[in-house]
């Protein structure tokens, strides 16, 4: 099955979840197994969230799919996960090794995308993917994470 069939059956699955889910919370865990089990390079899938009332503001690891990471708690200053939570815009990295700001989780992480999650035109969190594999997004992986991201946003919104 190609890439983009994938990508299709995945986002099947999330907009089912999206309508079976009862909370937030459920959705999110949800997203991370869908597109962990469904898309075979995105090999760590999970949310980093802004603690409520922080000060300053802190990501801090919710639900994931994947090794174990060290970062339970990044600033908003520090990784790529800082860089798409403090400027609102997604973050894509071809090449990990290539990028200072590159906060290592795994040995072989290669690649990586972070998409912040809006919440009433704030950022309150992001849902970050990476792959064991060379530039793994393309537009239309960014377009299916966004995808999640947003709904993630709407059902924050409504709680
Ligand atoms: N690589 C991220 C840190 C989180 S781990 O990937 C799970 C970063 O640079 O912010």
């Amino acid at each position: 099955m190609g890439t983009l069939q994938k990508i299709d059956e995945a986002r099947v699955e999330v907009d089912r979840l999206d309508a079976e889910s009862h909370t937030a919370d459920q959705l999110m865990e949800g997203i991370t197994l869908v597109l962990n089990q469904h898309m075979l390079k995105y090999n760590w899938v999970g949310f980093y969230m802004l603690e409520a009332g922080a000060n300053p503001p802190v990501l801090v690891l919710g639900h994931y799919q994947g090794a174990m990471t060290p970062h339970t708690r990044i600033s908003l200053h520090q990784g790529i996960c800082g860089a798409a939570a403090s400027s609102g815009k997604t973050v894509v990295v071809d090449d990990v090794k290539k990028d200072p700001r590159y906060l290592a989780c795994s040995l072989e992480t290669q690649s990586e995308i972070v998409v912040p999650i809006f919440v009433h035109g704030k950022v309150a969190g992001e849902l970050d993917i990476d792959s064991h594999f060379l530039a793994a997004f393309a537009h239309e992986d960014r377009d299916l994470i966004e995808y999640c991201a947003q709904l993630v946003g709407k059902r924050l919104e409504g709680s």
